[in-house]
């Protein structure tokens, strides 16, 4: 299986942890500022990642370029699966809202998204990236929460593969 980890960060969070997950799959991380086209369609499985920012956005390069690259890839019927960062005490309306933009979007695009999470051990009161009582994929809590990623990223690998 080949693995895409492609990414946005601003203060680096989410690029480690991206790394974290490129290790663990023997995939590769790619910034989403200089990915490619071929990079979501070149892989059996294509994971995507950003932490939110502002109220509830994307990261920017995910802004800025990101999401048109994403919708000139042909998505339709990959395997994909998301990630997102984001802070639960001071955003707690908005935790890891960007994961579920993410998802919308490939959706969207005829892709089949696997790696749903439960929000069970979360402490937040509203996401955009909660579907029918589910996160779309595995959230990260950097700021508040990093003891807890290992053991997350490690469940949700083992859910993926
Ligand atoms: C200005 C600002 C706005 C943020 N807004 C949100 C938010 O709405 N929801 C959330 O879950 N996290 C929010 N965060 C937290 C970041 O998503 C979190 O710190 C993330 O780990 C940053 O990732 P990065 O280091 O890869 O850029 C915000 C952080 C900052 C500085």
């Amino acid at each position: 299986m080949s693995v895409n980890v492609i990414f946005g960060s601003d203060a680096g969070a989410t690029r480690g942890v991206a790394s974290r997950i490129a290790k663990r799959v023997q995939g590769k991380a790619i910034d989403i500022a200089t990915a490619t086209k071929a990079d979501f369609e070149n892989c059996s499985l294509l994971i995507l990642g950003s932490p939110t920012y502002g109220a509830g956005d994307l990261q920017t390069d995910w802004e800025l370029g990101g999401l048109d690259k994403l919708g000139a890839a042909n998505l339709a019927g990959k395997k994909v699966a998301l990630f997102g960062t984001g802070d639960q005490v001071s955003y707690p309306d908005s935790f890891v809202d960007a994961m579920g933009l993410l998802y919308d979007q490939v959706v969207a695009k005829g892709a089949v998204v696997v790696g749903f999470t439960d929000t069970a051990g979360y402490d937040y009161t509203a996401s955009k990236a909660e579907r029918d009582g589910r996160f779309v994929g595995l959230a990260l809590d950097e700021d508040g929460e990093s003891s807890k990623t290992e053991k997350r990223i490690t469940a949700w690998i083992s859910q993926l593969l």
